[in-house]
């Protein structure tokens, strides 16, 4: 039951020295061995991650824990995450894929929040820069970071709808520290950034960008087109309301964890039709206590959207779109669940699905890049 403990202490994240306050924090100190991940289901959906977006490995396999592995500056957290990405990470797909994604009953997608990451790549199975990678995005993609994309193929280059604004070189031994800075009732998107101990500092403003979640489809992790073996490293993950933290050994990590009694009880389902509505219902009903804070919480929650839900790998969707006419750019949408715009790609690029289970799906040069698909 240990494990159960951290959806009620995700609730009630704070430490004194954050700016803003933690809606959700995604520390490694709750997890104490990598088994942990596995303690999720959507059955059972205990800690702070959703882990089901990986290959076929244990767990193990694609994840590990020390505290060699965080941004030394990050001095609440006491371990980070190593991640993993090979042959064996097919997911739905023939994508390369080791996600996390946040498990908590918090709305990680309503007035301007930052969320926040440190990444830091390995010298011995560094990033392929011939191949697209997804990293830490919105399942959406309506920002994330790319690399091995134009037009700087070999840096880290941060993405609004997919289209470069902003990139930094990325070299092993260095820790690459951001927050993106989402205004979900403007629909802008902005980025803060800094190297190692260095507080963030705002890189780019906020600019137009679709912005939406339904708080469980912020991908931690990585999603390649390769076929190399490639490991990333992760720490300082958490989200939170303005005023922005900028200093980096001001993580979440701070809070500890002990004896609670939680009972939590989710159902999610998933329908979609052949044409391009897809509908999702879901309702999550969890009571907490903890006796670290003093605090109990009782939330019931039920929406209806128009997207479909990343809850289930099982889920199908088609995508139809009907605008015909205008021609969408190299790396632009062009279809997937809901999207309704232009189709025809520009010469040498074809509209192809990037992202299960919304099929969100873009141009690309495809020949050179995917060999197959499955849809
Ligand atoms: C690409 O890299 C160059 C040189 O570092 C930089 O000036 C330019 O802004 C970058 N482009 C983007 C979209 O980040
Ligand atoms: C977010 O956008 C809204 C609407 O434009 C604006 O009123 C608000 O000030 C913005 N939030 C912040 C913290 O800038």
């Amino acid at each position: 039951m240990k494990l159960i403990s951290l959806v009620s202490v995700a609730l009630t994240c704070t430490s004194t020295v954050l700016a803003g306050s933690v809606l959700w924090c995604g520390s490694f100190n709750y997890y104490t061995s990598v088994s942990q991940f596995d303690q999720w289901s959507w059955s059972t959906p205990v800690g702070e991650y959703q882990w089901y977006i990986h290959g076929s490995q244990p767990t193990s396999h694609y994840l590990a824990l020390d505290p060699t592995y965080k941004n030394p500056a990050d001095t609440p957290e006491a371990r980070g995450l190593k991640l993993t990405v090979d042959s064996t990470s097919h997911w739905n797909s023939n994508f390369e894929r080791s996600e996390l994604i946040p498990q908590t009953n918090q709305n990680l997608g309503t007035g301007e929040l930052f969320y926040h990451f440190s990444l830091a790549i390995d010298k011995n199975y560094p990033p392929d820069p011939t191949v697209e990678h997804q990293i830490v995005f919105f399942e959406s993609h309506f920002t994330e970071l790319k690399f091995g994309v134009s037009p700087n193929a070999t840096q880290l280059e941060w993405m609004i709808q997919s289209v470069a604004k902003w990139s930094t070189p990325i070299v092993a031994g260095t820790w690459y520290n951001f927050a993106y800075d989402i205004n979900f009732s403007a629909g802008t998107v902005g980025l803060w950034a800094s190297t190692n101990g260095d507080p963030l500092v705002r890189v780019m403003p906020n600019l137009p960008a679709s912005t939406s979640t339904n708080s469980e489809d912020w991908h931690l992790g990585v999603l390649s087109f390769g076929s190399l073996t490639e490991v990333w490293y992760f720490s300082g993950v958490y989200v939170e309301n303005g005023p922005i933290t900028t200093s980096i050994s001001a993580g979440c990590g701070g809070s500890t964890t002990t004896t609670t009694s939680s009972t939590t009880t989710s159902s999610t389902t998933s329908t979609s039709s052949s044409t391009s509505t897809s509908s999702s219902t879901s309702s999550s009903t969890s009571t907490s206590t903890s006796s670290t804070t003093k605090s109990s919480s009782t939330s019931t929650s039920t929406s209806t959207t128009t997207s479909s839900s990343t809850s289930k790998s099982s889920s199908t969707s088609t995508s139809t779109s009907t605008s015909a006419g205008a021609t969408v750019t190299k790396y632009g949408q062009c279809g997937g669940t809901g999207y309704t715009g232009p189709t025809n790609c520009a010469s040498g690029s074809t509209c192809k699905a990037v992202s299960p289970p919304y099929y969100y799906q873009v141009c690309l040069i495809v020949p050179s890049l995917t060999p197959e698909f499955p849809y």
